[in-house]
Formats: structure tokens, sequence, C-alpha cells
């Protein structure tokens, strides 16, 4: 079993964040972190990770949905897949996504390295459609890895009114090779992934790795309100149908639903838009975003039903056109519990400070693995991230806890039995 020394611990951290801080520099814009999924800047970021990966000894393919993928060949076709995203939300932190495939690849490099055949072949992944922050949908590359990717996707656009299909093709890829991307039932033994917690419990615990048990469920809630434009000055405020009034109170509403379910629902709203957005004319016409979360998919399903009900009664009061549609639903996903027990013996295996056995904690932020779930048991690994800030440029993980995660990872590919993960 491999056996790192403190100091041999420090240079896998050090490389990883060399690694975390290369990626960083590419973005579509020059003060903050955006990455989108298939553009210049994806492509960008694929390039890289693929050099990356064959320099590490791998080799190196890409599906149409632009997933790099690393692949060191193993004694049988068994695979374990070790994957995570590198598109970004927009004005990112660094390491949500990036450390993930970073992770992988240094961990691939230590088999590549070590030259002796593993029982099972590694795959690493690096997806380009995590964050959703492009499409109205998410999840596309590993749903396609998965084989359930959903043709309908393909309509969806962005911003601009680019399909995701017109954008697959400009990325220089075929919608007919997204089937390939597939991989074969039983061909994957197991997806694993590392992350960085995106949450305060691990600095809270004092702990550096911890073992996910299940990530969260998910509702995206699409809510037009259409009301009638008209001026700003001369229309009185008993005759406006302001759809903007109406998306306030339908937002506070969801606000206060979910507080009432002390901390077992949480619903945000992160985007909207105004039309027709001028500070002189009432607002005719009104989009905005539900992203709603529970570890309990009742909770979830029940807040999700009165938001609703509640959204249309607002709507009739005020007069306004209505239509409410879900563009995302993805179910709580629990990790496998023996993939979980070799995350577990892997990270007490580094002994020190991580010899106890290490926190087990639910993910309240959605992962590729929910995806991958369909296919083969999953795994993650959180790393601990300072104040638990994510989606945000202050993201930061300490270069030691990045090094402690690597070397648990090869620790776990080291001891990894699919035969372990039997019922
Ligand atoms: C992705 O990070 C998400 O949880 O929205
Ligand atoms: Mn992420
Ligand atoms: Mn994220």
């Amino acid at each position: 079993m491999p056996n790192f020394s403190p100091s041999e611990i420090d240079a896998l951290g050090a490389r990883a964040e060399a690694m975390v801080n290369a990626l960083a520099a590419i973005s579509a814009e020059p003060d903050r972190l955006v990455r989108l999924f298939l553009t210049p800047e994806h492509r960008r970021a694929a390039d890289r990770v693929g050099e990356w990966m064959r320099e590490a000894g791998l080799t190196v393919s890409e599906d149409a949905l632009g997933t790099a993928r690393g692949r060191l060949e193993g004694a049988t076709p068994k695979r374990l897949l070790i994957g995570s995203h590198i598109d970004t939300v927009i004005d990112a932190g660094k390491y949500d996504g990036p450390f993930g495939v970073i992770a992988g690849i240094l961990a691939a490099e230590h088999f590549a390295r070590a030259g002796e055949r593993l029982p099972f072949g590694i795959d690493v992944l690096a997806f380009g459609d995590e964050e959703g922050s492009r499409f109205p949908a998410t999840l596309s590359s590993s749903s396609a890895c998965a084989g359930i990717f959903r043709k309908e996707s393909l309509a969806l656009a962005d911003r601009n009114g680019v399909t995701l299909a017109d954008a697959i093709t400009a990325y220089g890829k075929s919608t007919d090779d997204i089937p390939a991307a597939a991989y074969a039932r039983g061909e994957a033994a197991a997806y694993v992934e590392v992350h960085i917690e995106q949450g305060p419990v691990l600095e809270v615990r004092n702990q550096p790795l911890g073992v996910v048990t299940s990530i969260i469920g998910q509702t995206y809630l699409n809510v037009e309100f259409l009301g009638e434009a008209g001026h700003a000055g001369t229309v009185p405020m008993a005759l406006r149908r302001d759809a903007l009034a109406g998306a306030a109170e339908a937002m506070l509403l969801g606000e206060t639903l979910a507080r009432a379910t002390d901390g077992e629902v949480v619903a945000t709203v992160g985007r909207i838009a105004v039309a027709p957005g001028a500070t002189n004319v009432i607002p005719a016409n009104v989009v905005v975003i539900f992203d709603i979360r529970s570890g309990s998919e009742s909770a979830r399903a029940r807040l999700v039903d009165e938001l609703r009900s509640g959204i249309r009664a607002i709507a009739e009061r005020r007069h306004l056109g209505l239509t409410i549609t879900s563009t995302r639903e993805v179910a709580t996903t629990p990790c496998h519990p023996a993939v979980q027990d070799q995350l577990a013996d892997a990270i007490r295996a580094l002994g020190g400070e991580l010899a106890g056995a290490p926190p087990r904690l639910g993910s309240g932020a959605g992962h590729d693995g929910q995806a991958m779930a369909k296919l083969c048991p999953i795994g993650m690994l959180f790393v601990r991230c300072r104040g638990g800030i994510s989606h945000n440029p202050m993201e930061y993980a300490n270069p030691r806890d990045l090094g402690l995660a690597v070397a648990a990872l090869i620790g776990f590919v080291a001891r990894f039995d699919p035969n372990r993960l039997a019922g």
C-alpha cells in the first residue's frame, strides 16, 4: 500500500495547487473566473487537462459532449471512473470542479508511473456541464457517460439563443456521437469524485477530509409572470399589472416556506429577467428561477407543491399571466455504502490526525455523481475549504489538505475492490 511522508503530501498539494491556478487563469473575462460549457474557454481548459493526462501516462480521448477522458488500462475491462467538472459558475472560485479532475490525474499518474497493471483500468473524466451556467439544464456531459442523456436537452438555448445542439456542433462535435459516450453496463465498476466541501462542516470539526453519504435532491422551477407594460408616471397603482411586483411576492413566499422547514429545505432565486427593463416602464414580463433543494424527497416535493399553488394565487390576485415549468429534477442520490467504507479506510490509513473514523456528511451541492449513479455505484471524498465558502472567488482550500486528498485517493485506488461493492 502506498505510504506518504509529510513532505510527499506537501509536494502533491503543491502540484495540485499549481494546476488549480493554471486552470483558474483560463477565463472568458479578465477580472473574474467564468468558464462556461462548450465555449472557447472550455476548449482551452480541456486542452490543458488533456496535456496533463498525456504527461501522466494516460491515453486521451474526448466524447461528443467535450468530456476529456484519460485512460490507464488495467488487467481486466472493468474501470474505476474518477472525475469532476471544468466548467464554472459566473464569478467562480477556482477549486469547485477542477480540483477533482486534477486529483484524478495525479492519482492515475501514480499508478501509470509504478508501471504495474491494476486489476481494473482507470478513466479520469473532466466533465464540462456540471454547473448548468450556460444552458437551463445540467449534468449533460455526465448523463451522456451514464447513458441517460435526454435528446430533448439538445433544443435548450442559452441566453443568446444558441441551442445545445448548435453549441456541440460549433465545438467541433457531432450530436450523432452522443450515444457512443456511454459506458457499457458492467464496464464501470464505480465512480468516485474528490471535491471541496463547499460548506463549513469539516472546518468546524477540524478535519481535512470527509466521506459523503448522499447528494442533495434538487428542483428548478422556471416561473414566468406576464403583466402589462405601461407608463410609470400615468398608470394609477390600482390599475397596474406589474409582473415584477408579482415575482417579488413569489420570491418572498419561497423564502418564507423554506424558512418554515427549519433547515430541511433551502430555496434560492439567483437569476431573474425583467422586460422591458426600463426605469420608467411598468414591468411586463418577468422570469424567475427557483433552485429548491433538500435531502428529503418528500419535504422537497411538499415545498414545491405549496410554492406552485401559492404562486398561482398571487398571479390570479394580480391578474397576471403565469407559466411554471420544472427545468431540473434531480433525486437525492445516496453514495454506495461500500464505496464510502473504502474511502474511509483510505483516509484512516493516512494516519496521524486522520487515524480516527473520518466525518461522514451529506452534500448540499449537486454533483456529476447524481448522473453517474444511474450507471454504477458512486462515492465522494470531501476536502475542507476555508469558511465553507464556495461559488465565490474567495473559495480556498489549503495545499496540505489538497495533498492529503490526493494521497487518500491514491490509497483508495490501491485498495479498491470491485467485488466488495455487491449489495
Ligand atoms: C452546483 O455546484 C450546484 O450545486 O448547483
Ligand atoms: Mn462542483
Ligand atoms: Mn459548483
